[in-house]
């Protein structure tokens, strides 16, 4: 690839590229670890490596090296033949899970479709189609995808909307049993959702959905695209709760920034995707599987789950800090390396402080700084960001308590 000054890059953007991105003016073009490199040579700590898919740190050896190898022995075969990686990759998500079946596909979009497609094919027969989701929930683009996402501005434009969606409020157990009928196929839902502003679902909420969804005989659907592959510090979000779900949809941090979206689904329930119901042409590619491979092995070989723990805990207590000591925190709320710092304020000017200072953060709902780190950010990298942060917090309006 030619080295090019952002100017360059950015005209080749303005020219070719449809704008449909609102990007900041940086063009990053390496990474390592919790660290990234822009095209003037700037480093910046990374807290948001991937909008959360590198939880492992960008460009990790031992998966740069598992694509390198499987580039130059098989990058495609088809979905009519059977492929070593493909099956390998199901084995791992099926037995750190919950003993499903696996279908892969590209993004995390495509695993949302596949499970609702999933979800009215298992209703079919018991005339059931209709899925519940909760408010304030993002499940991604595509419209079956938009559909269920509860957030009124990513349907503007784009109605009408999938038919037999409904969504109740996220926390709360009355309003959902009010709305399941007997048309309810499935509720869909992430345990902690992510762009919905890290709103943490109860643990005694959860086991009564799971309880409930069991007594009405439907299907419980968690979307971990976000949560999922070690994020809360566990291999898939549902297990901080002690249930299981009937389907999972994983995409994001399972390739380690490379593309692989997943449903994992009870073998029963994994039967409706009878031949000829549903494919992808990428899904489930050589190239990919042994991405993702190579992710879950560094995640178990390298103890990341606890190290994420370690590092959960200490960057928990120094938001604690700040929110005690700057009157525009309002809330620090996550779980395991899954972090919202809620203002009172909107957080535009402190996340574009950030940027300048070399930081890489997220602000979502508009006043809700996001935190994704890799579960191996090293501690005193982790500082460094996060004094930039608490500088850009000061700056922002947090006057001292
Ligand atoms: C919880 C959740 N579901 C689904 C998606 C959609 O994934 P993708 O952008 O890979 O299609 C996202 C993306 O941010 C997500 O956070």
């Amino acid at each position: 690839m030619p080295n090019l000054s952002f100017e360059q890059i950015k005209d080749k953007f303005d020219r070719c590229v449809i704008g449909n991105y609102a990007r900041n003016q940086v063009a990053f073009v390496h990474g390592e670890g919790s660290h990234v490199w822009d095209s003037a040579g700037d480093r910046y700590v990374d807290l948001m490596p991937g909008w959360g898919t590198t939880t492992i740190g960008h460009c990790h050896p031992h998966v740069v090296s598992a694509i390198q190898r499987q580039a130059g022995r098989l990058m495609h075969i088809d979905n009519s033949f059977y492929n070593i990686p493909q099956g390998v990759l199901a084995e791992h998500l099926s037995g750190r899970s919950f003993g499903g079946k696996c279908f892969f596909c590209n993004s995390g979009s495509e695993a949302i479709e596949t499970s609702l497609k999933l979800s009215r094919l298992w209703g079919e027969k018991k005339g059931r189609f209709e899925i519940v989701t909760m408010n304030e929930s993002f499940h991604g683009r595509t419209f079956g995808a938009i559909s269920a996402t509860g957030q009124e501005k990513y349907h503007r434009g784009y109605l009408p909307l999938l038919p037999g969606i409904k969504h109740v409020p996220f926390n709360d157990l009355d309003a959902l049993k009010k709305t399941v009928g007997p048309n309810t196929c499935a509720v869909l839902m992430e345990p902690v959702q992510g762009e919905g502003g890290i709103n943490v679902a109860g643990v005694e909420y959860m086991k009564a959905v799971r309880k409930f969804c069991d007594e009405q005989e439907i299907l419980l659907i968690f979307d971990e695209v976000q949560t999922g592959v070690g994020r809360t510090c566990e291999w898939f979000g549902y297990q901080n709760y002690g249930i299981e779900p009937d389907i999972m949809v994983l995409a994001k941090a399972l390739g380690g920034g490379f593309p692989v979206g997943a449903v994992v689904a009870e073998p029963e329930v994994s039967s409706f995707l009878a031949p000829g119901t549903h494919a992808a042409t990428f899904g489930g590619n050589p190239l990919a599987c042994a991405a993702a491979i190579a992710v879950l092995e560094v995640i178990e070989k390298e103890n990341l789950l606890e190290e994420g723990r370690m590092v959960s805990q200490v960057t928990f207590e120094r938001l604690e800090q700040m929110a005690r000591k700057y009157n525009i925190i309002r809330q620090v709320r996550g779980m395991g390396l899954m972090i919202g710092i809620e203002l009172e304020v909107n957080g535009k000017d402190i996340f574009e402080y950030c940027l300048q200072n070399k930081l890489r953060i997220n602000c979502t709902q508009n006043n809700v700084l996001r935190l994704l780190p890799a579960l191996n950010v090293p501690i005193d990298v982790l500082h460094a960001g996060l004094d930039v942060l608490e500088s850009g917090i000061q700056k922002g309006g947090g006057a001292q308590i």
